[in-house]
Formats: C-alpha cells, sequence, structure tokens
C-alpha cells in the first residue's frame, strides 16, 4: 500500500510538471520546484544514490573500480551512469530504475562525446584551428543529435582548459593557449550541445571541464601540479569555464589537478566563491574519475571518509566513480560533518536536470531505435565532418608553390600515417569506429588524376630502417613526394605526456633519406600537439598541419591537397622551435631587458645562446593558396572614452589566383599599467571569405571593456593611458595603430 501512495505521490509530482513542462518552456525555477518535491520524497539513501555516478561495463575510461552497475542501479544505489550508449543497452538500464527502484527516478547517461560520438569530427584543437564558430557549433550540434539519438543526454564536454604545453597530451582536447579564442569555442560547442531547450530529444546537456587549470600541470606531465598566481588563474585560465557557463552550460567537472594547494574537488574557492557566488553557475558540480578519492595520495585528507566530507562540503555533488558517497555520506550526516541541507540541495540540482532534460516525462525519450537508426553517423553527418576537416588544416609551408598538387601529377604517398584510419579518429573517439573511414592514400588514389604508389618506409618510431629502400625507389620514380608523418593517435590525449616534442628520429631519418632524391616533398602532419619541427621544416617544400581530421579526414586532406579546398586553418597553438622555448605563448611579457636584434648590447638581453627567442611558427598563422593583403588600417579616432567605442577599419584584399578565406585578427596592447601587460592580446577575429581580387573592409570595434585586468590590487578593471592597436593575418602583425583611453 505505502508503495501505492509513494508511486502515486511521484505520479502526481510527474504529472503536474508533465503540464507545467508541456505548458511553458523548460524552466530551471519550475524544475527546481518539482525536484524539490521529489527529494521530499526520497530516503537519504536514495538521495546519496542520485549523487553516484558508475561506469557501465560497456568501456573504460580510468583506473577501473570493480562495481556490478545493474545491481547498484537496482539498489537505488546509483543514478547515474557514464561510458554506456546505444538505445538497446541504455534502454535495458534505464528499466531497471524506472520498473525495480522504489521511486523510478531515471538515470543520467554521460560519455566521453569530445569531437563526434559516431561521426568524429577533427580533434578539438583541429576544429579550434578552423576559428569558425559556426562550423564548430553545427559539429557539436551533430554530435549532440547522434549521442542523444543514441540514448545519451549528457556530453563531458566541451574541454575548455587551455593549455601553453605541447608536452601535455591533452592539449590536443581543448581550443589552445589564447583565452579570447577559447572562450568563443567554448560558447560555441555550448551552444551547440544543449541549444536552446534541454527537453528537446536533439539535446544534450554539455559538461564544462575540467575546472580548473588542468591544462597547466608542471613539466607538462598530466595530473601533475598546478601552481600559478590568482591573477594568471583569472586572466587565462578560467575565462573559457566561465564563458561556458555563461553560455548556460548546466553541469562542470572538477579537475584532478590541486590548485595553489587544494585539490579541485576539495576546493571551496573554486567551487563556491568563484563558480556558485561570482559566476552564479545553476547547474551541478561532478568530479573527475575518482578525483574525490585521489585526494589521499594528493595529501589533503588521510583517508576517503575526509575525502567525502570535503568534497561535499566543498560543492561536489556528484562523485564519478569513486563511490565514496556511497560508502561514507550517511555516516558523516550521523557524526554531524555533513549536514543533510548539502545533501538535499546537491540532489535538487542533478534533478533539476533530469526534470529540464524531460527524463521525468518520459524515461525513454531518448530510446527512439528509428531515430537511432536515421540520425546516427548519417551521410549528412559525414559530410559535415568532411566541410569542419576542410576548414580546419593549417598550411604552414608551400614554397615553390608545390600545393596545390597539379592534376595527372605521379604521387609517392610515404610513411606511418599514409594509409591509416584508425589515427584520423584521434583521442577519444567515443563511439567512432573505422567503419566507413577511408585513409588519406585511398583518397589520393581516387583524387590525383595521376599515378600514385605507396610505401610505408618506416613504423612511428623504432630504429627498422628495412622500408626505406622502397620508400626511396617511388620517390625517385614520382613528380611529387607526399610524406605522412607524425604521432599515433594515443600519443595525445589523457596520460599521454611526452618528454620530447619532436618527430620520432625514424621518421626524420627518412625524409633526411628522401631529401637527397631532390624531389619536391610535401609533409603531411598528423599530430594531436604541437611538434618541434625545425630540422623537417628545412628539408621540405610544403607542410599541411591536418591534425586529426576524423572520419572524412582522409578526403579532405586529399581534397586540400589537390586544391578541392583552399586551405584557411590558423594555429590556436604555438609551435616551439624546440622544447627548450616552453613555455612560449604569443601573449608572454616584455621583460626589463627585451632582446632585439637590432640593438647594440645584445648579450645581457632575455635570449637563448643556442636558438632564437621566436617560435617556428607564431599563434594564428596559417598560409593560404591565394595572397591576402592589409591596407589602409584606420581608426575611427585617436582616443577612446570610458563610454564610447572606437572602431578599427583595415581593407582586405586577396590578391592571389584562388578564392578563400582569411581569418583577420585584432590584438591588443597595453603599453602602461599598474602591473605589467603582455606584449599582445587577442581581442578579435573575423573569418572573411574573399573571391581572388576582391577587396573588402573589415571592421572592429573597441570598447573600454575589453582593456580590462586584473590591476595591482586584483580590481578589474582598466586604466587610461596609450594602447596599440594589431591587425593583422596571425600574432606577428605589423599593421599597428595607436590610441589612448582616456580618465
Ligand atoms: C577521464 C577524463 C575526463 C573524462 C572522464 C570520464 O579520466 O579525465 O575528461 O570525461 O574520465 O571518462
Amino acid at each position: 500500500m505505502r508503495r501505492l501512495f509513494l508511486s502515486i505521490g511521484l505520479f502526481l509530482v510527474v504529472l503536474n510538471s508533465i503540464a507545467s513542462i508541456q505548458t511553458v518552456k523548460t524552466k530551471a525555477k519550475n524544475c527546481e520546484h518539482r525536484a524539490d518535491s521529489v527529494v521530499a520524497l526520497m530516503t537519504l539513501d536514495e538521495k546519496i544514490g542520485q549523487m553516484v555516478l558508475l561506469t557501465s561495463g560497456a568501456d573504460q575510461t580510468g583506473p577501473r573500480m570493480a562495481v556490478n552497475d545493474l545491481e547498484e542501479i537496482k539498489a537505488g544505489r546509483c543514478g547515474n551512469i557514464f561510458n554506456a550508449h546505444t538505445v538497446a543497452y541504455t534502454r535495458k538500464l534505464q528499466e531497471i530504475a524506472i520498473e525495480q527502484t522504489r521511486l523510478g527516478i531515471p538515470l543520467l547517461f554521460g560519455f566521453d562525446v569530445i569531437h563526434g560520438h559516431k561521426t568524429i569530427f577533427p580533434i578539438s584543437l583541429g576544429e579550434a584551428a578552423s576559428w569558425d564558430m559556426e562550423a564548430i557549433e553545427k559539429s557539436a550540434r551533430i554530435a549532440a543529435t547522434e549521442a542523444a539519438a543514441s540514448g545519451l543526454q549528457w556530453v563531458f564536454a566541451p574541454m575548455v582548459d587551455i593549455a601553453r604545453d605541447p608536452r601535455w597530451g591533452r592539449i590536443s582536447e581543448g581550443a589552445g593557449e589564447d583565452p579570447f579564442l577559447g572562450c568563443r569555442v567554448a560558447e560555441a560547442r555550448v551552444h551547440g550541445f544543449q541549444d536552446n531547450d534541454l527537453s528537446d530529444p536533439s539535446t544534450v546537456l554539455a559538461c564544462v571541464k575540467h575546472y580548473a587549470a588542468y591544462g597547466a600541470p608542471q613539466a607538462g606531465r598530466d595530473y601533475s601540479t598546478v601552481d600559478m598566481s590568482e591573477r594568471t588563474l583569472r586572466e587565462v585560465y578560467l575565462p573559457p569555464y566561465k564563458a561556458a557557463v555563461d553560455a548556460g552550460a548546466l553541469s562542470i567537472m572538477t579537475s584532478f589537478n590541486e590548485l595553489d594547494g587544494v585539490p579541485s574537488s576539495g576546493n571551496p574557492f573554486l567551487l563556491k566563491d568563484i563558480l556558485r557566488k561570482e559566476w552564479g553557475f545553476k547547474g551541478f558540480v561532478v568530479t573527475d574519475y575518482t578525483s574525490i578519492n585521489e585526494m589521499v595520495p594528493h595529501g589533503i585528507v588521510a583517508n576517503e571518509k575526509e575525502a567525502a566530507g570535503l568534497a561535499v562540503n566543498a560543492g561536489v555533488e556528484m562523485d564519478m566513480q569513486g563511490s565514496v558517497y556511497l560508502k561514507y555520506l550517511k555516516q558523516l550526516i550521523s557524526e554531524g560533518k555533513v549536514s543533510e541541507a548539502t545533501i538535499n540541495k546537491a540532489v535538487r540540482n542533478i534533478l533539476k536536470i533530469k526534470f529540464m532534460l524531460g527524463l521525468f516525462d518520459d524515461p525513454y525519450r531518448y530510446c527512439d531505435k528509428n531515430r537511432e537508426k536515421q540520425v546516427v553517423f548519417s551521410e549528412e553527418n559525414r559530410k559535415a565532418a568532411y566541410d569542419v576537416a576542410c576548414k580546419s588544416m593549417v598550411l604552414l609551408k608551400n614554397d615553390k608553390q608545390v600545393l596545390p598538387l597539379a592534376p595527372g601529377k605521379s604521387l609517392a604517398v610515404i610513411g606511418p600515417l599514409a594509409d591509416s584510419t584508425e589515427d584520423l579518429l584521434g583521442s577519444w573517439h567515443a563511439a567512432g569506429t573505422t567503419e566507413g573511414v577511408s585513409s588519406l592514400l585511398d583518397n589520393l588514389k581516387k583524387s590525383s588524376g595521376g599515378k600514385v604508389s605507396y610505401a610505408k618506409g618506416c613504423d612511428f618510431s623504432g630504429n627498422d630502417t628495412s622500408g626505406f629502400a622502397e620508400a626511396l625507389k617511388i620517390a625517385e620514380q614520382a613528380d611529387v613526394v607526399v610524406l605522412v608523418l607524425g604521432e599515433p593517435c594515443g600519443w595525445t590525449g589523457e596520460a599521454a605526456s611526452r618528454t620530447s616534442i619532436d618527430l620520432p628520429e625514424i621518421q626524420t631519418k627518412l625524409l633526411q633519406e628522401i631529401r637527397k632524391t631532390n624531389k619536391p616533398v610535401v609533409m603531411v602532419l598528423m599530430n594531436g600537439r604541437p611538434l618541434a619541427l625545425e630540422r623537417e621544416t628545412i628539408l621540405v617544400d610544403a607542410i599541411l598541419e591536418t591534425w586529426y581530421a576524423g572520419t572524412s579526414g582522409g578526403k579532405a586532406i586529399a581534397d586540400v591537397l589537390t586544391g578541392m579546398y583552399n586551405p584557411s586553418g590558423k594555429l590556436p597553438v604555438t609551435f616551439p622551435r624546440n622544447l627548450g622555448q616552453v613555455p612560449i605563448f604569443y601573449s608572454m611579457k616584455n621583460t626589463g631587458r627585451p632582446y632585439e636584434k637590432e640593438g647594440l648590447e645584445q648579450k645581457y638581453r632575455s635570449r637563448y645562446i643556442d636558438s632564437p627567442n621566436e617560435p617556428l611558427f607564431p599563434f594564428g598563422f596559417g598560409m593560404s593558396y591565394t595572397r591576402f593583403g592589409y591596407s589602409n588600417l584606420k581608426l575611427s579616432s585617436e582616443t577612446l572614452s570610458k563610454e564610447g567605442k572606437l572602431t578599427i577599419y583595415v581593407d582586405l584584399t586577396n590578391s592571389g589566383n584562388y578564392d578563400g578565406a582569411e581569418v583577420v585578427q585584432l590584438y591588443v596592447q597595453d603599453l602602461v599599467g599598474s602591473v605589467t601587460r603582455p606584449l599582445k592580446e587577442l581581442k578579435g577575429f573575423q573569418k572573411v571569405f574573399l573571391k581572388k581580387g576582391e577587396t573588402r573592409k573589415v571592421e572592429f570595434t573597441l570598447t573600454e571593456k575589453e582593456l580590462r585586468f586584473y590591476r595591482r590590487d586584483m580590481s578589474f578593471g582598466s586604466e587610461p593611458g596609450d594602447f596599440k592597436v594589431y591587425v593583422g593575418g596571425d600574432s606577428n602583425a605589423t599593421n599597428i595603430k595607436g590610441f589612448r583611453l582616456k580618465q
């Protein structure tokens, strides 16, 4: 009988919510109110169960903790599951939760849909290289529709960690080194995932990660210590998380690292002061994989029970895979170390989102087999992935216009990545498989119009040169060599830090041998991090950076090489000459002894005795098959008032032989501040398509708002004084004008 009343109680709540949700757009407030009604029906065990996220047996993305997810769901000890997907499998688990638990609260299904679900798009660093926010949003939109059609409601993306150390393998998962670009990409991805109605069964809940500053580990070693000034944290590393929250992201994932001595999963400064009080975040906080447990080895707590107490009191609401909430929260409450009010608040936040997703309306709303068949891996989605892949590639060198490859030329396609399909998918390729993926070699055979011969030449690494002879033979017989080098996709992503960012020696040796044939050499790169290519760059005539281009990447690369698509990508991260320069990024400070090559006195300057200061390829750099020229840089005024706005004009001309797109970039320098300021900061960009011969006036506006920073007293604001504006096609922009910000 009791069960009947409870079910009637929940039914009335749900009925009431269906009525309200159908009559008004899902509003967080209404959902919060209904979530409260459900919390009121729950036992403490059931509440704690909603704060538990466990991996299904379908995939593994961290140190395995042996739990039986089916049993845990049935016992009401697990309200959320990750690494489970497909309609069939998620429906099976959902039915257990709905039909075999006391209250039938629906499960939330999450998965690492980082750059596509089944249709894989270029890795996130590659997408960022497109500087095309529309394309990035579309990529996330398609990933969302495929994930939602596969029984998922939650994606552990966007990853927005700023990264300036190429040793760190996860640099591949974000948008590079710059906060301004990082913010725009974060916004585009959240909009793509969530759109404007979470109850729409083609949208998914975004989870911005990894909060915070996970991308700055000491020595570039994954999971390592992060220690920085609050000013750097707030000016460089926090903005993309805030941009994602402001764009509406309703879940956030704490990072593994400590920050200034306190691990993120137990850090109230991050989780309460900044996230809740300053930013007004309305979603829920989930940890990364067992990161509560890891506060014991961090040494901030003595045992897992203390870790659970520290985390929940710091503001962590869901424990991913650690099971410490399951084990200790009840005891901590009975000992008065955690209040039930804290639990109620956490559970309400989680249930509110489940209401917003429409899961209480219809827990099987994401389990439509027909939709799964129609939507997942559709031709249309693979075409979209092709389009984004074309836009993500960066032409780094093109001497003697070796590219695009003239039709009919005979090609020798060589290298360990030339015929790979798995590597095209990159790391974190979710439900992506090599099904329907064709290699660059296969696509060049179809599209080059000439004879195409192939030899692998060498493995990724090692010292076996037995394949060189075959490679050299076909190189001698061909008009052009297309040499496909780089890293296997497993060399970037999680737990993939490297102490070297060189190409493996065997690949460079192969290139050195091929160079001796004096044939034109096009180096095609497949890699997830900036590589130190000083030796290789001088040995080749052209370089195309393709990252890991995704399901349709093989065709996209071939079409860029043959001129079907004119490359338009720009580097979202600096490529150093060597690891010794790291960290190196465009927005560094001038120092008290800047090194000017022309200066008379050169010894006692901030420089190296064995390397130039400049990187190999700067942030924002990328070439085209056509030529873009900048002229007539003008400012609407030489002064800017606090309330005013400054317009910056520049003429962009396509003076080459191809239609193409250029990313016009606007940088600003604050010459004097109450603290030292970066040499340049990106404050705007526009990707402009021009037909050959076309000229267009490009406009930017600046207001006082864009000039704000954390001043000497850590207040956020601008300071009057002189500024410089730089406009151009990369961070070495030389079109410069000055203006003054008035009091
Ligand atoms: C991993 C990653 C995180 C991912 C999570 C779930 O350890 O750090 O990015 O979303 O676990 O797979």
